[in-house]
C-alpha cells in the first residue's frame, strides 16, 4: 500500500464516529464566531447578475429526458439562472433575532464550504476570464480578465472547499463533509443545467493543480492564511451544440498571463483549533491528470414521475427535513420505486458519471406500502450483487422484491430503533418512512488511485442531490445524515473489514415543519437588480 493511501485509510478510520466516542472535533462552539457563510474578494469588479427568481416551463419530471426541454441561449440572465438554481439562495429562516440563509443546495451544519466559480473563455455576454460567484449577492466578482479571447468553448464552472470553514464546527471529520457537499453541489448544478436544456460534463482528466491555477486558488497573497480554498472539479456547461473542444493549455496561459484582481476578505473567525490531518488527507487525496473513460451506461428510463410541478419550483423548495411524522400513513410503493429508480447509474442525472457505480444502498424500510419493515439492499451494479452477497451476514436471504428494479429483501423486522441509533440517535432517522446507507466499494478503489477516495464521497453527493429532489417531487422530504456510527452500521449488515464501507446516510420521509420559523424569500435582502 503506497503512502498516500496509508494516510487516507488512516484519516477515515480516525474520523469514524463511534458509539462510544465521536470523531475528534472541538470542545465547544461559539456560535458568534462562526465563519462568514460568504466569501467575497474585495477589490475586483462587481457583475451584478441579472435579477433571480425566474420561472421557467419545463416540468421536473420532463427532466428524465433532458433532449425535449428547449435549449435556452447563452447570455448573461441564463448563467445567472443556472447559478442561482445551483448554488442561490432559496429562503432566509427566521427564529427570534437569529435569521440564516438556505441554498439550493444543500450543506452540512448549512456552513457550505464550496465556492464555486465561473469561467468564460470566448463567451459574447461576458469578458473572457475567471468570476467567483457571491450566493448571497446574486453577482460575479472578476477574479482575472484573460488576455486574449479563446473559441467558443461553452461556460465552465469550477468548484473549490474551503475546508476550514467545514471543521470550524465539525472538526476532523469535516473534510468527508466537504467531500459530500462537493458531490450535492455538482448534482446541484446537473438540475440546474438541464432546467435550461444545457449539460453538464465533468472534466475528470483535470489535474487538481491545473484547476487550482485556472481558479487563482495557487494565488497565496490573495487568501488569509487558513483560510485558502482546495480544488475539487471543474464542469464544462454545454449551453449548445457544436462547441468547441476545450483547449486547456490555452486556458491555462490565459490565466497565467491574465490580469488578476482582488483578495479574499476574512472569513472573521478566530481559529481556535487546529485540524492539521485535514490538511494531510487533502494533500494525499489530491488528483493527477488522468486518461477517463467516456459515458459507460446507455439510459434507461424505468419508473416514471408522476410530479407536476416545474423544475425551477421543485429546486428552490428543496430543504432538509428536521423532524418527519413517525405516524405517517406508509409510503406509496410506487413513490419508493420511483425514488430508487430515479438512482440508478442508467438515468439522465447520472449522465455526468463516467464511471461504473461505487455506491450501493442498504436500505431500513419502516413504512412503506406493501414491503414488510426490515432491511433491503439496492446494488447499483450488477456485478456488485455477487460481491455484496459474500461480504454481508449470511442469513440475509437476497429476495429479489421488485420486477423493475434491482431491490433485494434481506431481513424483515422492525428496525427504527437500529436505524436512529446508527445515525448519532437522530429521529429523523426512524421516524421517516425509510432510511439507508450508501456502501462504497472501499479498499479496491482507493488502493487502486487515492484521490477516489473523494469521488466515492461525490458519488454519495450526487445520489443524496438526486433523493433531495426526488423526495420534494413526490410530495415528502428528504435529509442527508452525515452523522452515523460508521462502524455500527458495517457490523449490523456483516462487513467485516474495509473492502465496503458506509460513507454517507439519507432518510425520506413526511416532514413535520417548525412553526416557529419564519421563512422569508431568497433575495428579499437585495432589491435593485438589473433588469
Ligand atoms: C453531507 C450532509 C450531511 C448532513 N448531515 C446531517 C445530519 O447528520 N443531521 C441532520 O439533521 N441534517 C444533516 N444534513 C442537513 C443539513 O443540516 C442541511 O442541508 C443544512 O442545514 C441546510 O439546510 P437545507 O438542506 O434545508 O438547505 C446534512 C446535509 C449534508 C449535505
Amino acid at each position: 500500500m503506497n503512502k498516500q493511501t496509508e494516510t487516507i485509510l488512516n484519516y477515515h478510520n480516525r474520523t469514524k464516529h463511534r458509539l462510544e466516542r465521536y470523531a475528534k472535533g472541538p470542545e465547544s462552539i461559539d456560535w458568534e464566531d462562526q465563519p462568514d457563510q460568504f466569501r467575497r474578494f474585495s477589490g475586483c469588479e462587481n457583475i451584478t447578475l441579472p435579477k433571480p427568481g425566474a420561472e421557467l416551463d419545463p416540468l421536473f419530471a420532463e427532466l428524465d429526458n433532458p433532449e425535449i426541454i428547449p435549449v435556452k441561449p447563452s447570455n448573461l440572465v441564463n448563467a445567472g439562472l443556472m447559478l442561482e438554481l445551483a448554488f442561490g439562495l432559496s429562503a432566509w429562516k427566521q427564529f427570534g433575532p437569529s435569521r440564516w440563509a438556505l441554498r439550493c443546495n444543500p450543506s452540512s451544519g448549512n456552513l457550505h464550504p464550496t465556492e464555486a466559480y465561473l469561467v468564460s473563455s470566448g463567451n459574447d455576454f461576458i469578458k473572457s476570464g475567471v468570476y467567483h460567484y457571491v450566493s448571497h449577492d446574486h453577482s460575479l466578482e472578476e477574479r482575472c480578465q484573460f488576455a486574449c479571447n479563446l473559441p467558443d468553448s461553452g461556460l465552465l464552472i469550477g468548484l473549490s472547499s474551503i475546508h476550514w470553514r467545514e471543521a470550524w464546527k465539525y472538526g476532523e471529520r469535516a473534510y468527508r463533509y466537504c467531500q459530500h457537499d462537493t458531490g450535492h453541489a455538482l448534482g446541484a448544478l446537473r438540475y440546474a443545467a438541464a432546467t435550461l436544456g444545457w449539460s453538464v460534463e465533468l472534466l475528470a482528466e483535470w489535474s487538481d493543480d491545473d484547476i487550482t491555477k485556472l481558479l487563482g486558488l495557487n494565488r497565496t497573497d490573495d487568501f488569509k492564511p487558513l483560510e485558502h480554498e482546495s480544488p475539487d472539479l471543474i464542469c464544462r456547461i454545454n449551453t449548445h451544440a457544436g462547441s468547441k473542444p476545450l483547449a486547456i493549455k490555452a486556458l491555462l496561459e490565459n490565466a497565467r498571463l491574465g490580469t488578476w484582481s482582488g483578495k479574499a476578505d476574512s472569513l472573521r473567525a478566530y481559529h481556535l483549533y487546529k485540524w492539521p490531518i485535514i490538511d494531510e488527507v487533502a494533500i494525499a487525496a489530491s488528483k493527477p491528470g488522468t486518461e477517463e473513460p467516456g459515458r459507460q451506461a446507455v439510459r434507461q428510463q424505468i419508473i416514471k414521475s408522476n410530479c407536476t410541478k416545474t423544475a425551477t419550483q421543485i429546486i428552490r423548495q428543496r430543504r432538509s427535513a428536521q423532524q418527519f411524522d413517525g405516524k405517517m400513513p406508509p409510503l406509496a410503493q410506487a413513490d419508493f420505486y420511483r425514488l430508487l429508480a430515479a438512482v440508478l447509474p442508467a438515468t439522465a442525472a447520472f449522465e455526468l458519471w463516467r464511471w461504473p457505480p461505487k455506491i450501493h444502498l442498504f436500505i431500513f424500510v419502516h413504512r412503506v406500502e406493501g414491503l414488510a419493515p426490515g432491511l433491503y439492499a439496492l446494488p447499483r451494479d450488477n456485478s456488485a450483487l455477487e460481491l455484496l452477497q459474500a461480504a454481508t451476514l449470511a442469513d440475509f436471504d437476497w429476495q429479489k422484491v421488485a420486477e423493475a428494479l434491482p431491490l433485494y429483501h434481506l431481513v424483515s423486522g422492525e428496525c427504527r430503533q437500529i436505524a436512529k441509533t446508527v445515525s448519532c440517535h437522530q429521529p429523523i432517522a426512524s421516524d421517516s418512512a425509510f432510511s439507508l446507507g450508501m456502501v462504497a466499494e472501499f479498499s479496491e478503489t482507493i488502493e487502486a488511485a487515492p484521490w477516489l477516495y473523494r469521488r466515492l464521497f461525490w458519488e454519495c453527493g450526487l445520489i443524496g442531490q438526486v433523493l433531495y429532489l426526488e423526495a420534494e417531487a413526490a410530495g415528502i422530504r428528504g435529509t442527508g445524515i452525515g452523522c452515523y456510527f460508521d462502524d455500527s452500521i458495517h457490523e449490523l449488515i456483516g462487513f467485516k473489514d474495509d473492502k465496503f464501507q458506509s460513507l454517507y446516510h439519507f432518510t425520506i420521509g413526511k416532514p413535520l415543519e417548525d412553526k416557529r420559523l419564519e421563512t422569508l424569500p431568497a433575495y428579499g435582502h437585495l432589491e435593485d437588480f438589473a433588469q
